[in-house]
């Protein structure tokens, strides 16, 4: 059992006034609040450590190369991967598809094809297609049905020796849909395809184990995680990462330069041109901390039950309807209230202090699939109430009397 009341005073800002209202925040999928011990290790950073990494001798250099090595090695262990080394500091999810969308240039054909989802945010679909522009290569999209589930008979239909990429997220940041992706790894791994997952929305909600998985690669975001933004990681298999050219050409990633020729140096730092987010990296450890004090197992049931509970609710509200009615899902309901635009309610309920994403949420082909302009999107976190959900439904329904 979670002490809510007890978590919340670990996040400052949620004891705000919003336009004179308490603030309820119901914009997680977006990105996460940050508890005091993440927004003091900002600080303590700063007065206390900053230096360059993996270039001084001195003493501050070697603690802060030590702190954030430290959060390579958190990450690793949390996710079960291998080595440490498979783990590349990004500066997030986006820049991680982007790094292996770009390094896969020299490795694809012009016959070979990559498959996607329809749930993919932006990020997983833009990169592919800009790989597919670059080399000739096909891209192909497993359908949805109507509950906003991956059609897995589709899938396999896509699959064929020709695959060499499937790129699909683990849970879908407008839907809330968590896919099958042990399902979806094993079969393009018959194909001797390789799989990448976009976690952004799974590792600040669920377990995620790489090597149970077996994918070969995972990304994610610290800012969904309770840590800052502008850091994130991607995950590889050693072999894959060994075998894919670097993405960013700099200092910190190679062997020896000369006019002629460079080499380039080992992972993880093949990956890591360039002085990175320093703070950011050492502070994404603290967060990864602060979630196992909760315990992600206490994190997954308690956010279950608040879906089922603004679920329930919700739908009591006369013309709501709910996008995305998956059999798994996460804590992500998007839905419409009759023909109302979803930025008018959106604008309403933020003046009663209520933070809701509109619009397409970067999914303009789920959007396109049900044949709307966009939803009003609320999504919760462990720090979120039973309370908050009951305040939302009645500020819904004020709006929704305004707006008649
Ligand atoms: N990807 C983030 C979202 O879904 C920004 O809102």
């Amino acid at each position: 059992m979670l002490d809510i009341k007890k978590i919340r005073r670990d996040f400052p800002i949620l004891s705000q006034k919003v336009n004179g209202k308490p603030l309820v925040y119901f914009d997680n999928a977006a990105t996460s609040q940050k508890p005091k011990v993440v927004i003091d290790a900002i600080s303590a950073y700063y007065q206390e450590i900053n230096s360059n990494i993996h270039r001084g001798v001195h003493t501050l250099s070697q603690l802060a190369t030590d702190a954030y090595e430290e959060t390579r090695n958190k990450i690793q262990k949390q996710y079960n991967a291998k080595y440490n080394h498979e783990i590349i500091f990004t500066r997030g999810t986006t820049e991680s598809i982007n790094l292996i969308a770009s390094s896969f240039t020299s490795l694809l054909k012009k016959e070979d094809e990559i498959i996607i989802s329809a749930l993919e945010h932006h990020s997983n679909i833009v990169p592919w297609q800009m790989l597919c522009k670059r080399t000739g290569a096909k891209l192909k999209v497993i359908p949805i049905n109507k509950k906003g589930e991956l059609i897995i008979t589709e899938f396999d239909k896509l699959l064929n020796n020709k695959t060499k990429i499937v790129a699909v997220s683990h849970i879908s940041n407008s839907l809330g849909t968590i896919n099958p992706i042990k399902n979806i790894i094993d079969k393009a791994h018959q194909f001797n395809a390789v799989v990448l997952i976009d976690g952004a929305q799974a590792t600040p909600h669920i377990q995620v184990d790489f090597q149970a998985l077996d994918c070969d690669f995972y990304c994610a975001s610290s800012h969904k995680m309770y840590g800052p933004t502008g850091i994130g990681f991607l995950y590889g298999k050693e072999r894959w990462l060994n075998k894919l050219a670097p993405y960013h050409g700099g200092g910190e990633m190679i062997k020896e330069v000369t006019f002629e020729r460079t080499t380039y140096a080992d992972l993880p730092h093949k990956f890591e041109a360039g002085t990175p987010n320093i703070e950011a990296g050492i502070v994404f450890g603290t967060a990864i901390d602060y979630i196992n004090e909760i315990g992600i197992e206490n994190i997954a049931s308690y956010e279950n039950e608040l879906l089922q509970y603004a679920t329930e609710k919700l739908l009591k509200i006369e013309g709501l309807k709910i996008y995305g009615t998956a059999t798994k899902k996460a804590c992500v309901i998007s839905f419409n209230i009759g023909k109302i635009h979803p930025f008018d309610i959106g604008s309403i309920v933020d003046k009663l202090g209520f933070a809701v994403r509109t619009g397409h949420h970067c999914t303009q082909p789920i959007m396109q699939f049900f044949n709307i302009p966009g939803t009003i999107r609320a999504s919760f976190s462990f720090y979120n109430t039973k309370e908050e959900i009951t305040s939302f439904v009645e500020a819904l329904e004020r709006a929704k009397v305004m707006l008649r």
